[in-house]
């Protein structure tokens, strides 16, 4: 169940950028200045012709089109597991949970697992992203194998994370429904020729979803990988092709002051190349957008933190980014990004509107240190308490903008995901890496895959006992 009536007047969801903060006029010395953004310029054009021209390697900015095909496809899936299964349990790892998390916390209700299928119409959802055995062990003990449909979702088909989840999952399966019945419980969503789900969906005769070609996985969320889990919890998924139709749209524009996704790369690389700013806050005001921070987050490290050798020296790239909630956050991390080091740019997501209103009341009108809250609302509260953080960001000298929201809906949703995709593609355009590559994680699965005994890691796991030789000096 959405929040609200998935119905939007499109015209007033417009998402919009305020970089004002960003520039020396507004923050000072630490600030990037209008020459520096007027020198950026050609950079930036250059950069939106060459992602232009890489466009057929770049399908995920095609899906708000390509999926038009595949939604009625995905929501009879959707639909045969709305009603027959209490529990949906997508596993996935990375990109192929971030996304899916992210969505269902923005527009699925709050506590949508508590409400139950009676009031939501659409089953629980678990989105398990970890390994951790006692987090597999306590989710068994909470669903009913007759009632759960399970997506396994991995576009490699060789993730170690996921293909464990798979085997604990599918021995269950089996043992319970036989081979037979297998199908009813379980979905998969891979690519369409290369890894080893393709064959075992075939043997299975498994309802298959392709991540398709040039979607990697933390670009993947407006394909089946986000989509099917989204419609599954009731969520208008036409309405977020819509959103990121309209945000393509946009970021192609070829002015950089009327693009909004080339406009935020390019501040973003000078805040980086020019003013040290090794780090990227993003801090959304709207516990909806909580888990915004963590997709974006992977997106962002993912795609930039390269190396790159160069005139025979090694490069290294990209902005760690941090996730905060607001207003929670200002009472954890605020302190450090006023008075901190000017090492950080700070990114706000304002909601104008939520969709609900939730009054404070007169109660101790006699005490004017409380009573001056009553008649307020918790919307006006939050929304002033942005502002008043960002004056305060901004006032101590620190670089800052803010992405307002109208209201979150699928359709704003779609702009805002497409929009972070779009800078992120960008960057890399201005960086002169390979955004799309993940050379660092694979390092790391196939240690895993050595650690574990896969045939042909052999000389990993040498190279790995041969390196991890600790001294017990340094151990205490
Ligand atoms: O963005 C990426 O490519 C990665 O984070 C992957 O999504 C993650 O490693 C999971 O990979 P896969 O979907 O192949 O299981």
């Amino acid at each position: 169940m959405g929040k609200k009536e998935n119905c939007v007047d499109k015209s007033s969801m417009r998402i919009r950028v305020d970089y004002n903060n960003m520039l020396s006029t507004a923050v000072g010395e630490h600030g990037i200045t209008l020459e520096e953004l007027e020198g950026m310029r050609e950079r930036l054009k250059a950069a939106l012709a060459s992602a232009n021209s890489k466009r057929d390697s770049m399908r995920w900015r095609d899906l708000y089109k390509t999926e038009r095909d595949n939604l009625s496809n995905i929501l009879e899936v959707a639909e045969f597991i709305r009603y027959r299964a209490e529990n949906f349990v997508v596993l996935g790892i990375g990109g192929s949970a971030l996304g899916p998390i992210a969505v269902q916390q923005a527009i699925a209700h709050l506590h949508h697992n508590d409400l139950g299928k009676a009031v939501t119409g659409c089953p629980r959802i678990f989105i398990e992203d970890n390994i951790d055995p006692e987090r597999m062990a306590a989710l068994l003990d909470v669903i009913d194998l007759d009632k759960t449909v399970f997506n396994v979702i991995t576009k490699s088909g060789s993730t170690s994370e996921t293909m464990s989840q798979l085997l604990i999952v599918t021995r269950m399966l089996l043992d319970r429904f036989g081979e037979k019945d297998l199908r009813e419980h379980l979905v998969v969503t891979t690519d369409k020729e290369k890894g080893n789900l393709v064959g075992i969906a075939r043997k299975y005769d498994l309802h298959t979803f392709v991540v398709p070609d040039g979607v990697g996985g933390r670009f993947s969320e407006l394909c089946p990988v986000g989509l099917l889990p989204a419609a599954v919890a009731g969520i208008d998924i036409s309405a977020m092709l819509d959103g990121a139709e309209l945000m393509d749209h946009l970021c192609s524009h070829e002015e950089p002051e009327k693009n909004p996704a080339l406009m935020l790369a390019g501040i973003e690389v000078l805040a980086m190349e020019k003013h040290g700013a090794n780090i990227g806050v993003l801090m959304p005001y709207a516990d909806s957008l909580k888990y915004i921070a963590d997709w974006y987050a992977q997106l962002w490290a993912e795609s930039l933190g390269k190396k790159k050798l160069e005139g025979g020296k090694m490069l290294r790239f990209g902005q760690t980014p941090v996730k905060a909630l607001g207003v929670t956050d200002q009472h954890s991390q605020v302190q450090l990004y006023t008075d901190g080091p000017f090492d950080k740019t700070v990114t706000f997501i304002g909601v104008e509107n939520f969709r609900k209103t939730v009054e404070i009341p007169h109660v101790f009108d006699d005490i004017p240190a409380v009573a001056f809250l009553s008649g307020h609302t918790l919307n006006e509260l939050i929304n002033a308490e942005r502002v008043a953080t960002e004056h305060a960001v901004t006032i101590s000298g620190h670089m800052n903008k803010t992405i307002l929201l109208p209201e979150v809906n699928e359709f704003t949703l779609g702009q805002l995901l497409m929009l972070f995709e779009m800078q992120t593609a960008f960057a890399g355009e201005l960086l002169g890496i390979d955004a799309f590559d993940q050379p660092g994680v694979e390092e790391g699965k196939n240690a895993t895959y050595a650690l574990l005994g896969k045939p042909g890691y052999e000389e990993k796991l040498q190279e790995l006992k041969s390196s991890s030789a600790k001294s017990d000096k340094y151990i205490i």
